[in-house]
Protein backbone atom coordinates (compact mmCIF):
# COMPACT_ATOMS: atom_id res chain seq x y z
CA UNK A 1 0.00 0.00 0.00
CA UNK A 2 0.87 3.28 -0.88
CA UNK A 3 0.79 6.58 1.49
CA UNK A 4 -2.17 9.68 0.07
CA UNK A 5 0.64 12.01 0.52
CA UNK A 6 4.34 12.95 0.06
CA UNK A 7 6.33 15.68 0.78
CA UNK A 8 9.36 16.84 -1.35
CA UNK A 9 12.84 18.43 -0.59
CA UNK A 10 14.08 19.78 -2.70
CA UNK A 11 17.73 19.96 -2.79
CA UNK A 12 18.65 20.92 -6.52
CA UNK A 13 20.25 24.91 -5.24
CA UNK A 14 22.71 23.10 -2.92
CA UNK A 15 23.49 19.09 -3.73
CA UNK A 16 22.67 20.19 -6.78
CA UNK A 17 25.04 23.24 -7.85
CA UNK A 18 27.88 21.79 -5.53
CA UNK A 19 28.66 19.57 -7.84
CA UNK A 20 28.55 22.00 -11.12
CA UNK A 21 32.16 22.60 -12.65
CA UNK A 22 31.74 25.77 -13.05
CA UNK A 23 30.34 27.83 -10.09
CA UNK A 24 26.61 29.65 -10.67
CA UNK A 25 26.55 33.02 -10.05
CA UNK A 26 24.09 34.45 -7.25
CA UNK A 27 21.32 35.55 -9.42
CA UNK A 28 21.20 32.62 -11.20
CA UNK A 29 20.56 31.11 -7.47
CA UNK A 30 18.25 33.14 -6.11
CA UNK A 31 16.09 33.07 -9.29
CA UNK A 32 16.34 29.37 -9.47
CA UNK A 33 15.02 29.42 -5.76
CA UNK A 34 12.57 31.58 -6.37
CA UNK A 35 10.60 29.64 -9.75
CA UNK A 36 10.75 26.59 -7.10
CA UNK A 37 8.84 28.15 -4.79
CA UNK A 38 6.55 29.20 -6.94
CA UNK A 39 5.87 25.89 -8.27
CA UNK A 40 5.17 24.86 -5.13
CA UNK A 41 8.01 23.03 -2.81
CA UNK A 42 7.64 24.24 0.67
CA UNK A 43 11.32 22.61 1.81
CA UNK A 44 14.37 23.86 -0.92
CA UNK A 45 17.70 23.51 0.54
CA UNK A 46 19.11 27.23 -0.24
CA UNK A 47 23.07 26.37 -0.24
CA UNK A 48 25.35 25.61 2.99
CA UNK A 49 28.20 27.43 4.89
CA UNK A 50 30.83 25.14 4.56
CA UNK A 51 34.48 26.16 4.02
CA UNK A 52 34.49 28.03 0.11
CA UNK A 53 38.17 25.93 0.22
CA UNK A 54 36.32 22.58 -0.11
CA UNK A 55 33.25 23.69 -1.97
CA UNK A 56 33.81 26.61 -4.04
CA UNK A 57 30.24 26.43 -5.54
CA UNK A 58 28.21 27.29 -2.30
CA UNK A 59 30.85 30.33 -1.55
CA UNK A 60 28.04 33.02 -1.54
CA UNK A 61 25.20 31.14 -0.09
CA UNK A 62 24.77 33.87 2.46
CA UNK A 63 23.79 36.79 -0.45
CA UNK A 64 21.57 34.16 -1.87
CA UNK A 65 19.73 33.92 1.56
CA UNK A 66 19.71 37.57 1.30
CA UNK A 67 18.38 37.83 -2.21
CA UNK A 68 15.66 35.67 -2.45
CA UNK A 69 12.07 36.38 -2.01
CA UNK A 70 10.53 34.59 1.31
CA UNK A 71 7.45 32.68 0.16
CA UNK A 72 5.24 32.16 3.05
CA UNK A 73 5.11 28.70 4.25
CA UNK A 74 8.24 28.02 2.59
CA UNK A 75 10.85 26.50 4.66
CA UNK A 76 14.46 27.52 3.69
CA UNK A 77 17.00 25.21 4.76
CA UNK A 78 21.15 25.76 5.61
CA UNK A 79 23.64 22.93 5.31
CA UNK A 80 26.11 23.26 8.17
CA UNK A 81 28.90 21.28 9.11
CA UNK A 82 29.83 23.16 12.53
CA UNK A 83 28.89 25.77 14.82
CA UNK A 84 30.29 28.48 12.54
CA UNK A 85 28.27 27.35 9.62
CA UNK A 86 25.31 27.18 12.24
CA UNK A 87 25.97 31.22 13.15
CA UNK A 88 25.89 32.17 9.51
CA UNK A 89 22.90 29.97 8.74
CA UNK A 90 21.23 32.22 11.74
CA UNK A 91 22.76 35.56 10.25
CA UNK A 92 20.90 34.25 6.70
CA UNK A 93 17.58 33.98 8.49
CA UNK A 94 17.68 30.37 7.04
CA UNK A 95 14.12 28.89 8.74
CA UNK A 96 16.22 25.72 9.37
CA UNK A 97 19.26 23.81 9.01
CA UNK A 98 20.84 20.20 7.94
CA UNK A 99 23.44 18.55 10.09
CA UNK A 100 25.20 15.89 7.89
CA UNK A 101 27.28 12.85 8.53
CA UNK A 102 27.63 8.98 7.59
CA UNK A 103 27.64 6.02 8.96
CA UNK A 104 31.32 4.99 7.01
CA UNK A 105 34.37 6.40 8.43
CA UNK A 106 36.29 6.84 5.40
CA UNK A 107 33.54 8.93 4.20
CA UNK A 108 33.44 11.41 7.04
CA UNK A 109 37.22 11.68 6.89
CA UNK A 110 36.46 12.70 3.31
CA UNK A 111 33.74 14.57 3.36
CA UNK A 112 34.56 16.44 6.93
CA UNK A 113 38.39 16.23 7.85
CA UNK A 114 37.25 13.72 11.13
CA UNK A 115 35.41 11.19 12.13
CA UNK A 116 31.87 10.44 12.82
CA UNK A 117 32.05 10.46 16.29
CA UNK A 118 33.76 14.10 15.95
CA UNK A 119 30.71 14.84 13.42
CA UNK A 120 28.46 13.95 16.58
CA UNK A 121 30.79 16.26 19.13
CA UNK A 122 30.30 19.42 16.07
CA UNK A 123 26.52 18.90 15.79
CA UNK A 124 25.95 19.34 19.76
CA UNK A 125 26.74 22.80 19.84
CA UNK A 126 24.84 23.83 16.84
CA UNK A 127 21.70 21.49 18.61
CA UNK A 128 21.65 23.52 21.59
CA UNK A 129 21.62 26.78 20.34
CA UNK A 130 19.23 25.51 17.56
CA UNK A 131 17.06 24.43 20.51
CA UNK A 132 17.44 27.67 22.17
CA UNK A 133 16.14 29.71 18.88
CA UNK A 134 13.61 27.34 18.04
CA UNK A 135 15.69 26.66 15.00
CA UNK A 136 14.24 23.25 13.47
CA UNK A 137 17.28 20.65 12.73
CA UNK A 138 17.12 18.26 9.96
CA UNK A 139 19.85 14.92 10.14
CA UNK A 140 21.61 13.29 7.08
CA UNK A 141 23.17 10.37 7.16
CA UNK A 142 25.17 9.23 3.95
CA UNK A 143 26.05 6.05 2.24
CA UNK A 144 23.71 4.05 3.87
CA UNK A 145 23.75 1.66 0.90
CA UNK A 146 27.41 1.64 0.37
CA UNK A 147 30.43 4.11 0.91
CA UNK A 148 32.87 4.75 -2.52
CA UNK A 149 36.33 4.11 -0.08
CA UNK A 150 35.08 1.83 2.70
CA UNK A 151 32.44 -0.61 0.43
CA UNK A 152 29.06 -2.37 2.48
CA UNK A 153 27.98 -0.39 4.99
CA UNK A 154 26.12 -2.48 8.21
CA UNK A 155 22.46 -1.12 8.04
CA UNK A 156 22.35 -1.82 11.74
CA UNK A 157 25.24 1.02 12.00
CA UNK A 158 23.06 3.30 10.05
CA UNK A 159 20.33 2.40 12.21
CA UNK A 160 22.00 3.11 15.65
CA UNK A 161 23.30 6.45 14.21
CA UNK A 162 19.83 7.76 13.13
CA UNK A 163 18.38 6.86 17.00
CA UNK A 164 21.29 8.92 18.02
CA UNK A 165 20.64 11.48 15.53
CA UNK A 166 16.98 11.92 16.95
CA UNK A 167 17.47 11.49 20.54
CA UNK A 168 20.06 14.37 19.88
CA UNK A 169 16.89 16.40 18.34
CA UNK A 170 17.00 15.82 14.63
CA UNK A 171 13.36 16.20 13.80
CA UNK A 172 13.68 13.87 10.96
CA UNK A 173 16.62 11.79 9.33
CA UNK A 174 17.51 11.90 5.96
CA UNK A 175 18.85 8.81 4.62
CA UNK A 176 21.38 8.63 1.98
CA UNK A 177 22.36 6.67 -0.79
CA UNK A 178 25.06 9.13 -1.55
CA UNK A 179 26.68 6.58 -4.20
CA UNK A 180 23.32 5.46 -5.90
CA UNK A 181 24.89 1.95 -5.66
CA UNK A 182 21.55 0.72 -3.65
CA UNK A 183 19.37 -2.15 -5.38
CA UNK A 184 15.78 -1.70 -4.57
CA UNK A 185 16.18 -4.92 -2.47
CA UNK A 186 19.30 -3.76 -0.88
CA UNK A 187 17.30 -0.70 0.01
CA UNK A 188 14.52 -2.78 1.34
CA UNK A 189 16.60 -4.45 3.98
CA UNK A 190 18.12 -1.29 4.93
CA UNK A 191 14.89 0.51 5.70
CA UNK A 192 13.87 -2.99 7.62
CA UNK A 193 16.44 -3.03 9.96
CA UNK A 194 16.42 1.12 10.47
CA UNK A 195 12.12 1.13 10.37
CA UNK A 196 12.62 -1.24 13.53
CA UNK A 197 14.66 1.66 15.57
CA UNK A 198 13.09 4.87 13.56
CA UNK A 199 9.21 5.49 12.81
CA UNK A 200 8.76 5.79 9.57
CA UNK A 201 7.76 9.52 9.81
CA UNK A 202 10.68 10.84 11.31
CA UNK A 203 12.93 9.22 7.93
CA UNK A 204 13.22 10.73 4.58
CA UNK A 205 15.41 9.30 1.45
CA UNK A 206 17.70 11.09 -0.42
CA UNK A 207 18.93 8.80 -3.75
CA UNK A 208 21.37 9.83 -6.15
CA UNK A 209 20.44 8.79 -9.49
CA UNK A 210 24.17 6.64 -10.58
CA UNK A 211 22.58 2.98 -11.39
CA UNK A 212 18.78 4.79 -12.50
CA UNK A 213 17.09 2.85 -9.46
CA UNK A 214 16.25 5.70 -7.87
CA UNK A 215 12.97 5.77 -8.76
CA UNK A 216 12.13 2.04 -8.07
CA UNK A 217 14.19 2.63 -4.60
CA UNK A 218 11.37 5.46 -4.14
CA UNK A 219 8.76 3.33 -4.48
CA UNK A 220 10.01 0.81 -2.01
CA UNK A 221 10.76 3.43 0.39
CA UNK A 222 6.63 4.80 -0.12
CA UNK A 223 5.50 1.57 0.67
CA UNK A 224 7.26 0.97 3.61
CA UNK A 225 5.71 4.02 4.85
CA UNK A 226 8.61 6.83 4.22
CA UNK A 227 6.72 9.75 2.85
CA UNK A 228 9.25 12.60 2.94
CA UNK A 229 11.81 12.64 -0.45
CA UNK A 230 14.83 14.35 -1.02
CA UNK A 231 15.29 15.38 -5.01
CA UNK A 232 17.03 17.61 -7.18
CA UNK A 233 15.47 19.99 -10.10
CA UNK A 234 16.91 18.21 -13.66
CA UNK A 235 18.66 15.47 -11.33
CA UNK A 236 21.34 18.39 -10.91
CA UNK A 237 24.36 17.14 -8.84
CA UNK A 238 26.36 14.65 -7.33
CA UNK A 239 28.62 15.07 -4.71
CA UNK A 240 32.30 16.28 -4.73
CA UNK A 241 33.66 13.24 -2.00
CA UNK A 242 31.69 10.25 -3.72
CA UNK A 243 33.81 10.41 -7.25
CA UNK A 244 31.17 9.25 -10.26
CA UNK A 245 28.22 9.25 -7.90
CA UNK A 246 25.49 10.99 -10.41
CA UNK A 247 22.80 13.54 -9.61
CA UNK A 248 20.15 13.47 -7.42
CA UNK A 249 16.90 11.95 -8.27
CA UNK A 250 15.44 14.73 -10.83
CA UNK A 251 12.14 16.10 -8.84
CA UNK A 252 10.03 15.95 -12.18
CA UNK A 253 10.98 12.50 -12.14
CA UNK A 254 9.87 12.10 -8.59
CA UNK A 255 6.74 13.93 -9.38
CA UNK A 256 5.73 11.72 -12.22
CA UNK A 257 6.22 8.86 -10.45
CA UNK A 258 3.72 10.03 -7.25
CA UNK A 259 0.99 11.01 -10.11
CA UNK A 260 1.08 7.18 -11.31
CA UNK A 261 0.91 6.20 -7.77
CA UNK A 262 -2.09 8.14 -7.02
CA UNK A 263 0.06 10.65 -4.13
CA UNK A 264 -0.49 14.09 -3.42
CA UNK A 265 2.17 16.43 -3.54
CA UNK A 266 0.89 20.04 -4.13
CA UNK A 267 3.56 20.55 -6.81
CA UNK A 268 2.53 22.74 -9.98
CA UNK A 269 4.37 20.50 -13.13
CA UNK A 270 4.17 22.99 -15.46
CA UNK A 271 6.14 25.33 -12.98
CA UNK A 272 8.26 22.71 -11.94
CA UNK A 273 9.35 22.12 -15.41
CA UNK A 274 10.11 25.90 -16.48
CA UNK A 275 12.12 26.07 -13.23
CA UNK A 276 13.97 22.59 -14.60
CA UNK A 277 14.39 24.21 -18.24
CA UNK A 278 15.35 27.47 -16.55
CA UNK A 279 18.72 26.02 -14.69
CA UNK A 280 19.71 23.71 -17.36
CA UNK A 281 19.50 26.50 -20.20
CA UNK A 282 21.81 28.52 -17.38
CA UNK A 283 23.91 25.76 -16.48
CA UNK A 284 24.32 25.57 -20.45
CA UNK A 285 25.65 29.08 -21.02
P1 LIG B 1 38.56 21.31 8.47
O1 LIG B 1 39.64 21.65 7.54
O2 LIG B 1 38.63 20.00 9.14
O3 LIG B 1 38.27 22.32 9.65
O4 LIG B 1 37.19 21.47 7.69
P2 LIG B 1 38.90 23.63 10.14
O5 LIG B 1 38.03 24.04 11.27
O6 LIG B 1 40.37 23.42 10.39
O7 LIG B 1 38.72 24.68 8.97
C1 LIG B 1 39.43 24.65 7.75
C2 LIG B 1 39.15 25.91 6.98
O8 LIG B 1 37.76 26.00 6.71
C3 LIG B 1 39.53 27.16 7.73
O9 LIG B 1 39.88 28.16 6.77
C4 LIG B 1 38.24 27.55 8.39
O10 LIG B 1 38.19 28.92 8.67
C5 LIG B 1 37.23 27.18 7.33
P3 LIG B 1 41.42 28.48 6.43
O11 LIG B 1 42.03 28.80 7.75
O12 LIG B 1 41.99 27.22 5.81
O13 LIG B 1 41.31 29.62 5.50
N1 LIG B 1 35.90 26.87 7.85
C6 LIG B 1 34.76 27.39 7.38
N2 LIG B 1 34.54 28.29 6.41
C7 LIG B 1 33.25 28.61 6.17
N3 LIG B 1 32.21 28.07 6.82
C8 LIG B 1 32.40 27.18 7.80
C9 LIG B 1 33.73 26.80 8.10
N4 LIG B 1 34.27 25.94 8.99
C10 LIG B 1 35.58 25.98 8.82
N5 LIG B 1 31.36 26.65 8.43
C11 LIG B 1 34.83 21.36 7.29
C12 LIG B 1 35.96 20.99 8.21
C13 LIG B 1 33.62 20.54 7.67
C14 LIG B 1 34.54 22.85 7.46
C15 LIG B 1 35.26 21.05 5.85
O14 LIG B 1 35.67 19.72 5.81
C16 LIG B 1 34.18 21.26 4.85
O15 LIG B 1 33.72 22.38 4.63
N6 LIG B 1 33.75 20.19 4.15
C17 LIG B 1 32.78 20.28 3.08
C18 LIG B 1 31.68 19.32 3.35
C19 LIG B 1 30.62 19.41 2.27
O16 LIG B 1 30.00 20.45 2.08
N7 LIG B 1 30.37 18.28 1.58
C20 LIG B 1 29.34 18.16 0.64
C21 LIG B 1 27.97 18.09 1.31
S1 LIG B 1 27.58 16.53 2.07
C22 LIG B 1 26.74 15.68 0.86
O17 LIG B 1 26.75 16.13 -0.25
C23 LIG B 1 25.97 14.44 1.20
C24 LIG B 1 24.46 14.70 1.31
O18 LIG B 1 23.96 15.28 0.11
C25 LIG B 1 23.73 13.40 1.61
C26 LIG B 1 23.98 12.28 0.64
O19 LIG B 1 24.05 12.49 -0.59
O20 LIG B 1 24.06 11.15 1.12
C27 LIG B 1 24.17 15.69 2.45
MG1 LIG C 1 23.39 14.17 -1.71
Amino acid sequence: IFPSRARIVEVGPRDGLQNEKQPIDIDTRVQLINKLADAGLSYIEVGSFVSPKWVPQMAGSDQVFAGIERKQGVHYIALTPNLRGYEQAVLARASEVAIFTTASEAFAQKNTNCSIAENLERFTPIIAQAKAQGMPVRGYISCIAGCPYEGDIPPEAVAQLAVKLIDMGCYEISLGDTIGSGTPEQISAILKVILQQVPADKLAVHFHDTNGRALENIRVALQSGITVIDSAIGGLGGCPYAEGASGNVATESVIGLLDELNIAHGINLPKLLQASAFITQALKS
